[in-house]
């Protein structure tokens, strides 16, 4: 019953986590799936001419991809890519891009 009742207040405490809080498991998710296909993870292949986004400013990549959102900051790849992440999907990429070492 205890044990019970235990895990039922982890998933909530799981489920609200990632309702809210910046989530480095969400963003390294969509970094494998998406962002590593033309950036890589910690470096793009040395003849790619993406630029490189481990170890980088998480503020700079959030205002980076919001400006390729809006399109204020133009790029074909990066405002189709860019064109439907929400705030949250933003803060999550750019948080585990910003704390890997390069
Ligand atoms: C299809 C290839 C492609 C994919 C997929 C892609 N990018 Fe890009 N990205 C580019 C290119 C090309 C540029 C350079 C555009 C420019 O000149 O502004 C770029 C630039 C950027 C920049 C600006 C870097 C700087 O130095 O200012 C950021 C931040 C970025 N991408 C983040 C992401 C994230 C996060 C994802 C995954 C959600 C992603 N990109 C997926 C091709 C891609």
């Amino acid at each position: 019953m205890q044990r019970l009742l235990l895990s039922g207040l982890l998933l909530l405490a799981a489920a609200a986590h990632s309702a809210n809080a910046t989530s480095i498991y969400a963003g390294q998710a969509r970094a494998a799936a998406v962002c590593s296909q033309c950036h890589g993870i910690r470096m793009p292949s040395a003849d790619a001419p993406f630029p490189q986004l481990a170890g980088r400013d998480a503020g700079y990549l959030q205002s980076a991809l919001k400006q390729y959102r809006d399109k204020t900051r133009k790029s074909d790849l990066m405002n189709a890519v860019a064109g439907s992440l929400s705030d949250d999907d933003i803060a999550n990429v750019a948080a585990y891009y910003a704390r890997l070492k390069p």
